[in-house]
Parts: C-alpha cells; structure tokens; sequence
C-alpha cells in the first residue's frame, strides 16, 4: 500500500467517523487527527468565560490555546495547555454549543490553518466536517459517512448507558437533529459531501463492517496501483 495517505472522512454527528478513524488509522499505522476535539476544545473555555457568541473573544481564547493530541494505551487523549480534556469535552454543554462556536469564520480559519499543518506530512486520517472539501481538498481518500437519525440516536443512546449515562432518546435524537441543521447550513464550509468523496451508509452495518468497506475502497483507488 501506497504510504502517507490523507484520508479525510467526514460525515454528520455521530455516525460512526471517529470510531472507523481510530481503527483504520491503527490498522495503516497512521496518525488520527479527530478536528471536531479541536473545536469542542474551543468550546470549552468559552463556556468558561460566557463566551461563546463573541467571535473576537473566541479568537483570543484560540491564541492562547495550545491544543493537542497524545495516544496512550487506553486510546487518543486531547490536551489544552497540557491540561487533559478528552472527558470534559464530550459533555453535554460542550456539545450542544459546539456547532454555535464553530460557525465564525475566524474560528475556521485558525483551526483549519492547524489542522492543515498536522496533516502536511501525510500518513494521517482525519475526521470533521469539512476535511474533504475545506481542509484536505487534494485529500488521495475521501469519504462521507451517513446514517439515520435513529440509529445515530440509538448508538449515541448505547453508548451512554455504557457509561452509566442515562439520557433520554428522543432528547438524543432532537440534539443530533439541531446540530445536523446548524452543521449544514453555516454559511462557512458547511457539511456536504465532497465531488469525489465516497459515500458509506453506515445504517445496519456494525462498526467491522464499515471498516471493511473502507479497506476495501482504499485498495481498488487507482492512486494506489
Ligand atoms: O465530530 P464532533 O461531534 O466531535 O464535532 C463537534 C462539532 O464541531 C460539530 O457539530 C461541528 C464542528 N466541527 C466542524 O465544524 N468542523 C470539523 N471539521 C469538525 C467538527
């Protein structure tokens, strides 16, 4: 196989694009870069200083924002000023304000100035929004990922229990709605699939399966032959 790959796998809210990164990214011995960390990591201190609608403010928390990613045992941990915030920025807060905050421009532009800078080498596999058609548009694989709402709901749903996290489904699935609206209709790069992004419905078919089907694409790209 063809090395230093970009592969940019985008998709909607919770349909399954950071678990199928993590394993193909082990699989090709490649480096992960989950950008949604980076701007739920945003999210974060802007919730912290009552932020989260001043653009310029925002800017400034992003200029003093050293944000990164280390991978431990128990998976990829995301750091702030090398503080570990990969539990603090999966919460409920974070996420239903995440869309709002990654909606200014000036937040896009300076995140997918470092996003683009991680992934200079290559090697890489990274999941978003935009990886496909704003921050990797020369990107050799592209993928878009889909699901219904109700099975995203449902794995969201699951894997709260798993956590002993009890939530209520159809609160999920009105969340995953909202945000699916404010992802693809932001005026800057909006979610939508790129010209040449393959499309994976992932509704039905469990986590090895996808997996398989994106090996599966990889191997019969003409850039790899
Ligand atoms: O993938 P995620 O759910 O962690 O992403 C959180 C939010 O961040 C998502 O609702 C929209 C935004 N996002 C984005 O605008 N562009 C990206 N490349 C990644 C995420």
């Amino acid at each position: 196989m063809v090395e230093k790959l970009k592969i940019a796998i985008d998709g909607p809210a919770s349909a399954g694009k950071s678990t199928v990164a993590k394993i193909l990214a082990k699989k090709l011995n490649y480096i992960y870069c989950d950008t949604g960390a980076m701007y739920r990591t945003l999210t974060y201190m802007a919730l912290k200083e009552n932020a989260i609608s001043d653009e310029n403010h925002l800017v400034k928390l992003l200029d003093q924002a050293k944000i990164t990613f280390e991978q431990r045992v128990d998976g990829q941990h995301v750091f702030l000023n090398n503080q570990d915030v990969t539990e603090v920025i999966r919460q409920t807060d974070v996420t239903n304000n995440v869309s709002a905050v990654s909606a200014f421009p000036k937040v896009r532009e300076e995140l997918v100035k470092r996003q683009q800078e991680i992934a200079k080498e290559g090697a890489i596999v990274m999941d978003g929004r935009d990886i496909g058609t704003a921050v990797l548009p020369l990107a050799e694989v592209k993928f878009f990922l889909v699901a219904s709402v109700e099975e995203r709901a449902m794995r969201r749903y699951k894997e709260n229990l798993s956590k002993n996290i009890e939530t209520n489904f159809e609160t999920l699935k009105q969340e995953i709605e909202r945000r699916d609206y404010l992802d693809t209709t932001r005026k800057v790069s909006p979610l939508t699939q790129a010209k040449d992004a393959k499309l994976i419905d992932t509704t039905g078919l469990n986590i090895q399966e996808v997996v398989v089907k994106m090996l599966e694409y990889i191997q019969s790209l003409s850039v790899l032959k």
